[in-house]
């Protein structure tokens, strides 16, 4: 059987890409993962472009392949920077052998064999493709409901390498999340780049729905557990949207609320289309719904004119919000985007100063945080085995719990007695047997 190594960065939508990735190939012939680069026969790399770094660090990693790879080996460069780069990548590395875009996972099989493809049309719509079947976690399944984005959120470059938004048709989303569940998942996350812009457009003449109506639909698949999403956009937060996500009992009671800025006159300039205040109005409301609701946020800092008043509305709303997950950085200017032109920029220095700070605030909240929840009893669903006899679960909040436990377990929903808290892990014991 072919061996295939595959690097994936980025988002969860990259995960899914490459499950995707994973499945097509297997349709044409099937190939077994390695961790070895000497021993693959296909090397592919699934890129990110959202900061600099990860593309930069590309052509050095091309080398590395190139250098371990054995003779007549592939490579493959799948994902945003094959998106906004193209050809470029191949003229930089002739040994790439084929560059495959963001929005045309599925064209993979017509790339694999050709030297120097490249396929790339971020107008191409695989809103409507059956991918084939393939999922690193059988128990908890990614599933995609809309493609691109319709933001032009000005640091932005998903929009140019995924291109605009397509929602998925409901039914062949109902259709592969029964297909999941019917092979062992409890749980879904449903995925998109803004998730509760559901049903803005289809390609073809599907009937309006909107996010909230998918959610109900999705909750009615018989044997599934848990509904999971990532990410919704704090704009599209209305109260029929939050009265759902609150009362729906298969909702699992965590967001990601992506903020980017506490101040009002950044989030003008990142194109938000929020306030300050209609961030915290919304985390307020869920609060008010669910007061132990774990909402979670991205921030960017550094962004083009961010000043001291600026930066601090961000620890304000941070104070406010205490986040159970933070993912912050410093801005990075992207190509293709709007806000690259942007006159004053941050100085290096006073953009990592600040990130300090911020994730040094972040960090005793999340201690605090982490530590009330010893001795709460949560239900928790056993999706990962790891070393030494141990399982993790997650609860309906999505901490990650470490239980003494086995295989038996997997994809099994036990109630945990919380006993020990680190940053980033808690640590349980079995109070029942279901
Ligand atoms: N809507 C997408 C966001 C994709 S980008 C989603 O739901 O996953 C993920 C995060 O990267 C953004 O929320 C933002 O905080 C960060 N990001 C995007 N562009 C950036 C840039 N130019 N510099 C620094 N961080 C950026
Ligand atoms: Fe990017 Fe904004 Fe869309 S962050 S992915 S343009 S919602």
């Amino acid at each position: 059987m072919k061996k295939l190594f595959l690097e994936t960065l980025g988002c969860a939508m990259n995960v899914r890409d490459s499950e995707h990735l994973i499945a097509q190939l297997n349709q044409k012939e099937p190939y077994e993962l390695t961790t070895s680069l000497e021993e693959a026969d296909l090397i592919m790399i699934n890129t990110c472009s959202v900061r600099e770094k990860p593309v930069s660090k590309l052509f050095s990693e091309i080398g590395v392949f190139n250098k371990r790879k054995k003779e007549g080996a592939k490579i493959g460069v799948c994902g945003c920077t094959a998106s906004h780069l193209g050809d470029e990548i191949i003229r930089k590395a002739p040994s790439v052998d084929f560059v495959l875009g963001a929005r045309n996972v599925s064209k993979i099989n017509e790339v694999v064999d050709k030297k120097h493809a490249v396929e790339i049309d971020t107008g191409h719509d695989e809103s409507h493709f059956d991918f084939g079947e393939y999922r690193s976690n059988p128990f908890s399944a990614m599933v995609n409901i809309s493609i691109g984005c319709d933001k032009q959120c000005s640091f932005c470059i998903v929009p140019v390498t995924r291109g605009e938004e397509i929602s998925i048709p409901s039914d062949i989303i109902i259709k592969e999340v029964q297909r999941a569940v019917d092979k062992g998942a409890k749980e879904v996350m449903l995925l998109g780049q803004n998730v509760n812009n559901y049903g803005r457009r289809f390609s073809g003449n599907e009937a309006k729905m909107d996010f909230t109506a998918l959610l109900q639909e999705v909750s009615q698949i018989e044997g599934l557990r848990r509904i999971r999403f990532t990410s919704p956009h704090p704009l599209h937060m209305d109260n029929a949207f939050l009265e759902e996500f609150a009362s729906n009992p298969k909702i699992c009671k965590q967001i990601h609320i992506p903020l980017q800025s506490g101040s009002t006159t950044l989030l003008k300039a990142m194109k938000r289309g929020y306030t300050k205040e209609w961030f915290l109005d919304r985390c307020a409301k869920i609060r008010e719904l669910l007061p132990d609701a774990a909402i979670s946020t991205d921030i960017i800092v550094g962004f083009p004119g961010e000043s001291e008043a600026d930066f601090a509305d961000t620890m304000e709303v941070l104070e406010a919000v205490r986040f159970d997950k933070l993912f912050s950085f410093k801005y990075s200017p992207r190509p293709h985007t709007e806000a690259a032109a942007y006159a004053n920029p941050v100085d290096d220095a006073t953009a990592s100063q600040r990130l300090s700070l911020l994730q040094a605030r972040h960090t005793q909240i999340l201690d605090e945080i982490m530590e009330a929840q010893i001795g709460k009893v949560e239900s928790l669903y056993f999706d990962e085995l790891q070393k030494n006899n141990r399982i993790a679960g997650r609860t309906d909040g999505g901490r990650s719990v470490l239980v003494e436990g086995s295989e038996e377990l997997l994809g099994e929903f036990r109630e945990v007695k919380i006993t020990q808290a680190f940053r980033t892990q808690l640590i349980g014991e079995l109070v029942s047997k279901s």
